[in-house]
């Protein structure tokens, strides 16, 4: 779990500290206003930021993440991790290890098209959101590994089992299977309603966006989960169930999960948690991400204050103002 960020001069962040970071961290504020800079700040620091340049975070190029493109004052990223520190300074990445690179997952805004099969000899990368094309080989050996727990009369991977496919349902697909032909395997799921077999990539937008998410979240434990904009081509109602999921990842799987959001239907539903008897307020913190003369500046928002966001007014929603006459 990652307790304490401090970040100077990388792209809108000219200086920022976030203490005592709670498990969940969800980040709201407007287009630009810094969001996602916080989320590459972790990942140039915990991981090895080169590694992300085929995707569109060009971290490579010191002037670019360098806050007002000015590299004599470096950007520089402190976390504490784990118990460990990591540090990094400019151009260069220090003091990351295998553990960090294993345990931390990005999750970009752009979920990569996937294949409609993979070959099951390749090698499986685990960053399924980078590379989603391996979404078959993953979750191939991921089903596998469960139904042979199952077998073995394993109830925790039973019941995993059953929540991931709740949670798959929710997101238009439906109990999530594989099948193997010749060398190639498919991920497939059954439709629940009309009972067909479907290959995943014939399932719908939204349940394709989010399907990185859930098969990683459920494959390990005690990790940390960045994740931009979840509620990517989901219904409103899957948008707030989105939270539920995070509640369960925390709690069951012990992931920290760090996330941007500009939805309104995921608030509602942090809102209503709070409301919840058994609800742990420690959980989770919002933060309201805003661009200043001195770039970003990330605030706690306080749970009587939280459904003002993202609009900021005090009486009207964002659509009451929207569809106002004048
Ligand atoms: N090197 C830099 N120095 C200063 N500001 C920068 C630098 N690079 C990017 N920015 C600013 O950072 C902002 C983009 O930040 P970011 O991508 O974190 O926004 P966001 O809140 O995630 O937006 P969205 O909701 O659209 O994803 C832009 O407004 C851009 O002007
Ligand atoms: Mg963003």
């Amino acid at each position: 779990m990652i307790t304490r960020i401090e970040v100077e001069n990388f792209k809108s962040i000219k200086g920022q500290k976030l203490e005592d970071i709670s498990q969940i961290v969800g980040i709201w504020g407007k287009n630009g206003s810094g969001k996602s800079s916080l989320l590459q700040a972790i990942l140039w620091c915990l991981k090895n930021g080169g590694r992300f340049s085929g995707n569109g975070l060009h971290f490579s190029n010191e002037k670019d993440f360098t806050y007002g493109h000015d590299i004599k004052n470096k950007a520089k990223a402190n976390i504490i991790y784990k118990d460990g520190k990591y540090e990094s300074i400019g151009g260069t990445t220090q003091n990351w290890g295998n553990d960090v690179i294993h345990s931390v997952r990005y999750f970009p805004p752009w979920r990569s098209i996937i294949q409609r099969s993979y070959s099951i000899q390749s090698q499986v990368i685990r960053d399924l959101a980078l590379d989603h094309q391996n979404i078959h080989a993953f979750m191939h050996d991921f089903l596998h590994g469960l139904y042979d727990k199952i077998r073995r009369g394993d109830k925790d991977a039973e019941k995993l089992y059953n929540q991931m496919n709740d949670y798959a349902t929710k997101i238009g697909f439906g109990h999530l299977f594989d099948i193997r032909e010749g060398g190639n395997v498919t991920g497939t799921y059954t439709d629940e309603i009309m009972g067909v077999e479907i290959p995943v990539v014939d399932g719908g937008f939204g349940g394709n966006s989010f399907l990185p998410i859930l098969l990683e979240g459920y494959s390990f434990k005690d990790g940390v989960l960045l994740i931009e904009e979840p509620e990517i081509s989901l219904h409103p109602a899957a948008q707030a169930e989105v939270w539920d999921f995070f509640v369960e990842m925390a709690r069951e799987r012990n992931h920290q999960i760090i996330f941007t959001s500009h939805s309104d239907y995921l608030l509602k539903r942090i809102v209503k948690s709070y409301n919840d008897e058994n609800f742990d307020e420690n959980l989770v913190t919002v933060l309201k991400a805003e661009k200043t003369k001195d770039g970003t500046t990330f605030n706690k928002v306080p749970k009587e204050n939280i459904m003002k966001l993202p609009y900021e007014k005090k009486s009207k929603t964002l659509i009451e103002e929207l569809t106002e006459r004048t």
